[in-house]
């Protein structure tokens, strides 16, 4: 008798089922009138008086066993609709969630912005499509000027006036023209060069543009700020100025940081010297002010110019400009913990 006790309290614990019908045959099997527990209690009367106790454990526990299992079915039913209807069904597993992360080009950008903004430097922006006057005749390059072959350009086929903008240099026309120094601004952009295409030149790019106008601006200021630009950015605090030549600036020069030469990378990307070329820079020559109705004998100022995809490239150890512009997953992904 005991043992068909026990057995029954092994079918009621294996019992599963998320069926309503099936849940309530196995409530009247066991616990209705006519069930299985209403016989066992009759049967009570029939058992030895010693074993009476035990058995009396055991019919209670398989009572007990039937009723919670049958609460907990019928709840298990009740949560699921209840979770279909509001949330959908929680009892599944979530959906990886992909974090997204800003591009190598725009996290650069923002950091040398972030860079100037901290010393009074505005953000600035001009059109991608511009005029012969804002690239090239009122920097001080008029038709003909042989330094226009230095920037191969694509021009617009229906109003030759027009082209794509092959520096971010025409902001800052478009800036002095607009505004009265002092000027302190940064020029972010993307600029298009009519050349071929391979590791380490694209035909189109990105560059950021600085200008600084205000009385008694001299060459020191000029280094000073970049001085203060390279650290920054680099942590390297050695630059070099090299006399260069820009037309719209007088005098002109390119600057070197020493990136030094510990590695063999430091070797390869240097060259050997140690020495990296970063950016152009200058005094504004007196014939731009000119053109924009600033006065160059009250007025003197500095600008420059660098490359964002040069400088990732060395930050990151980019081997090939084409990789920033493929869209490659497994490249981007690589810039998620970069702020
Ligand atoms: N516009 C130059 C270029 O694209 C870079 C540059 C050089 C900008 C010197 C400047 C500058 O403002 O002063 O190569």
């Amino acid at each position: 008798m005991l043992d068909k006790v026990k057995e029954l309290i092994g079918e009621v614990d294996a019992f599963q089922s998320s069926n309503v019908e099936e849940i309530e045959a196995f409530r009247i099997k066991f616990l209705g009138k006519k069930g299985i527990l209403t016989d066992l209690f009759a049967e009570f009367k029939n058992v030895a008086e010693d074993e009476r106790k035990e058995f009396g454990l055991y019919i209670n526990t398989l009572k007990n066993a039937a009723q919670e299992k049958v609460t907990f079915l019928k709840e298990v039913i009740e949560n699921a609709k209840g979770f279909k209807t509001k949330y959908g069904d929680l009892t599944r597993p979530a959906e990886p969630i992909e974090l997204g992360n800003r591009h190598p080009i725009s996290l650069v950008k923002n950091q040398i912005v972030d860079i100037f903004s901290r010393i009074g430097f505005t953000v600035s922006e001009g059109p991608e499509m511009e005029d012969d006057w804002h690239n090239f005749t009122g920097l001080n390059l008029p038709e003909h000027h042989p330094a226009r072959d230095m920037q191969d350009t694509f021009f617009l086929q229906k109003n030759p006036d027009m082209l794509l903008r092959t520096h971010t240099s025409s902001v800052q026309m478009r800036y002095m023209e607009s505004h009265q120094p002092p000027i302190r601004t940064v020029s972010p952009g993307r600029v298009f060069r009519n050349e071929d295409i391979s590791a380490r030149s694209h035909c189109i790019f990105h560059q950021v543009e600085g200008l600084y106008i205000d009385t008694d601006v001299s060459f020191a200021d000029l280094k000073q700020t970049l001085l203060y630009f390279t650290k920054e950015m680099f942590g390297k605090s050695k630059i070099r100025l090299r006399p260069s030549y820009f037309p719209f600036t007088e005098p002109s020069a390119e600057v070197d940081i020493y990136w030094g030469l510990e590695t063999e990378v430091d070797y390869k990307i240097t060259k050997g010297t140690g020495w990296l070329e970063i950016m152009g820079c200058g005094m504004v020559d007196p014939n731009v002010l000119k053109n924009v109705n600033i006065d160059p004998t009250k007025y003197s100022g500095f600008a420059f110019g660098m490359g964002i995809e040069r400088i990732a490239m060395l930050l990151y150890q980019i081997p090939d400009i084409r990789m920033f512009y493929e869209n490659d997953v497994r490249f981007l992904e690589q810039f998620k913990s970069v702020r």
